[in-house]
């Protein structure tokens, strides 16, 4: 199982310094069969622990250059982070980012080997179209992204189920994402609304590799609770 928080844009530097030390100190306590990965802002990277991989929520496609607010390769080396999320629906639908642009991304950071958690998701409108709609929805999404990327991890995040405090049905989950894993053989993982209430049902999903957990990682306790169950 992989267990990945994405923290948005919430903590901060020393902050997220804090919860590393804290969630390390957790999982040292017992060997726990898991990949565990944190995505703190941008402001807040550092290199990786011994059991937690730390990686960038979002680069820019270049190694530097005139992009005004972006980071990209060379600020990442800074702090030998080698993993980054690719298409979180909120850069999608909130920062605008079309399907040609985060390709661009997912082919500039394959091409320096980095670890790409990709993730797709559909609206509730297309939800409500029914489940073929959807999977024409999410395959589209992965439009020139190569699936056979050996460093790649799919996310799959219903949007409607996105900090909703209303994580998707376990036969929602489960049905679609046996629809990815026809054709994505690397690990996939849900994310929406993941709790610890929930997490023992989503976990035992046949093909939910692992979770991408927002608000409920935002604790090291709560987000070091979530693998209790599993
Ligand atoms: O990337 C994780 C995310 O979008 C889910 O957020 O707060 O619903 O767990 P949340």
């Amino acid at each position: 199982m992989i267990f990945a928080a994405n923290f948005k844009m919430h903590h901060t530097r020393q902050s997220t310094t804090e919860y590393l030390d804290r969630l390390e100190a957790l999982l040292e306590r017992a060997e726990y069969p898991f990949k565990v990965m944190v995505f703190p802002p941008a402001t807040a990277l550092q290199p990786s622990r011994e059991w937690i991989t730390v990686g960038a929520q979002n680069a820019y496609p270049a190694e530097e250059g005139a992009y005004t607010g972006e980071i990209g390769l060379s600020q990442l080396h800074e702090f030998e982070i080698d993993t980054v999320l690719i298409g979180h629906s909120e850069r999608r639908q909130i920062l605008g980012e079309d399907q040609e642009f985060i390709a661009k991304k997912f082919a500039f950071y394959r091409e320096h080997g980095f670890q790409i958690i990709y993730c797709v998701g559909e609206p509730l409108e297309v939800r409500e179209q029914g489940f073929e709609a959807v999977a024409e929805y999410l395959w589209e999404q992965f439009d020139d992204i190569d699936i056979d990327y050996e460093r790649l991890i799919v996310a799959y995040e219903p949007v409607w189920a996105i900090g909703t405090g209303q994580a998707a049905e376990p036969e929602a989950i489960a049905a679609t994402h046996a629809e990815l894993r026809r054709r994505i053989k690397r690990p996939i993982l849900y994310g929406g609304s993941v709790n610890p209430t929930n997490i023992a049902r989503i976990a035992e999903i046949p093909d939910v590799d692992g979770v991408l957990v927002g608000s409920a990682s935002l604790d090291p306790e709560k987000f070091h609770a979530l693998m209790i169950p599993v």
